[in-house]
């Protein structure tokens, strides 16, 4: 795997002021993203996988505020960035983004291939007969047939998955660097999910993407990434290969994420749930954040916040239980089976 860094994250904070009270969404994230893998982000409902990733594209809400910490993308500090303006030569040409709701991205009064066209033309400068050609390259990349027919219908009439191919193909057209998939497949039918994932990961190889992959179905992890960065409660508590996550996690939060995996499960019985709830981000949350949902907390955990120990060069985790002084806690005797069935890309 190619280890050139083309997004470094540093320390970001962002807050976000409700009427007046704030939410701490982001709680110092650390993380480098390599030129060319394939990163996924997981981690329950919450946990600021969505706020993350729309700081790299200056897509925050307008009551969020990066508060601290930068995000360098060639130079350049994209936490820095306030003017609209300022993001145009940065979104969609160097960073695109996919969200699970296709409509949201389409304009339902124009055409797909007026769309997709629109894309070619601001961001590759093609005119004319040249533009039509381009952009039907990419309609045909994406899997749908008929192009010519196709080209000239609108987004109502295509099916949800369809549709997910259209907002790719706009995606590829902007040509970007990055390409970050928000649970690009949440809200389709599971036999179109996997098509589509198959789609994005085809795409990736063509058109050599680096690509950050959201989802909190770790299956799909299993299948896409080269790693995976952990989010729980606004922070990244552990990072690793996708062979050091499934198969030597750390972080107790981890292992509770790998559990509730239905492959883990045993037949029959109910799958396993993490108990509690995530913290309150509105309060500054002490210790570990999963500490209070941990049966394996110690004391240090509710006082003092874990900082990254390193498991080795690829692999580290934020939780005391990396302290050399800490009791040995093993991981739950069900994930050996994750092993066994050689979960991750067949590995
Ligand atoms: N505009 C906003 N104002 C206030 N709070 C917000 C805003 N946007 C997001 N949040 C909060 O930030 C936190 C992180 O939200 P985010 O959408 O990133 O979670 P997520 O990990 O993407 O979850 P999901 O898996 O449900 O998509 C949540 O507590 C959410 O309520
Ligand atoms: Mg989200």
């Amino acid at each position: 795997m190619e280890q050139n860094v083309i997004l470094s994250v540093k320390n970001l904070h962002l807050d976000f002021n409700l009427r007046g009270r704030k939410l701490h969404a982001l709680r110092g994230v650390d993380l480098d993203v390599y030129e060319g893998e394939a990163l996924a982000i997981v981690g329950e409902s919450g946990s600021g996988k969505s706020v993350f990733t729309k700081c790299f594209m200056g897509l925050t809400d307008k009551n969020g505020t990066i508060s601290e910490g930068s995000i360098m993308y060639n130079g350049l500090d994209l936490s820095k960035l306030t003017k609209e303006k300022d993001w145009l030569s940065i979104r969609g040409g160097e960073i695109a983004m996919i969200m699970q709701d296709p409509m949201t991205s389409l304009n339902p009064l124009k055409t797909i291939g007026a769309q997709i066209a629109e894309a070619v033309a601001l961001h590759q400068g093609l005119k004319g007969a040249e533009l039509r050609e381009k952009a039907m390259q990419y309609i045909r990349d994406v899997g749908i047939t008929e192009p010519e027919r196709r080209y000239r219908q609108y987004p109502h009439e295509f099916s949800g998955g369809m549709r997910q191919r259209v907002v790719i193909a706009i995606a590829l057209a902007c040509n970007p660097k990055i390409l970050i998939c928000d649970e690009p497949t949440t809200a389709l039918d599971v036999t179109i999910q996997a098509q589509i994932l198959q789609l994005i990961k085809d795409m990736k190889e063509k058109y050599n993407l680096t690509t950050i992959f959201i989802t909190h179905d770790l299956g799909v992890v299993a299948n896409i990434a080269d790693r995976v960065a952990v989010m729980y409660a606004g922070d990244v508590i552990e990072i690793g290969t996708a062979e050091d996550i499934f198969y030597d996690a750390k972080h107790p939060y981890t292992w509770a994420l790998l559990s509730s995996l239905p492959q883990v499960g045993v037949k029959g019985e109910d799958l396993y749930t993490i108990q509690g709830t995530a913290p309150n981000l509105f309060k500054e949350v002490c210790g570990d954040a999963f500490a209070p949902r941990n049966p394996h907390a110690l004391k240090i955990d509710f006082v003092k916040r874990p900082p990254y120990f390193e498991v080795s060069p690829t692999h580290k985790a934020k939780t005391w239980l990396l302290d050399p002084r800490a009791p040995k806690a093993d991981p739950p005797a069900i994930l050996e089976k994750i092993r066994s069935g050689g979960l991750v890309n067949g590995k």
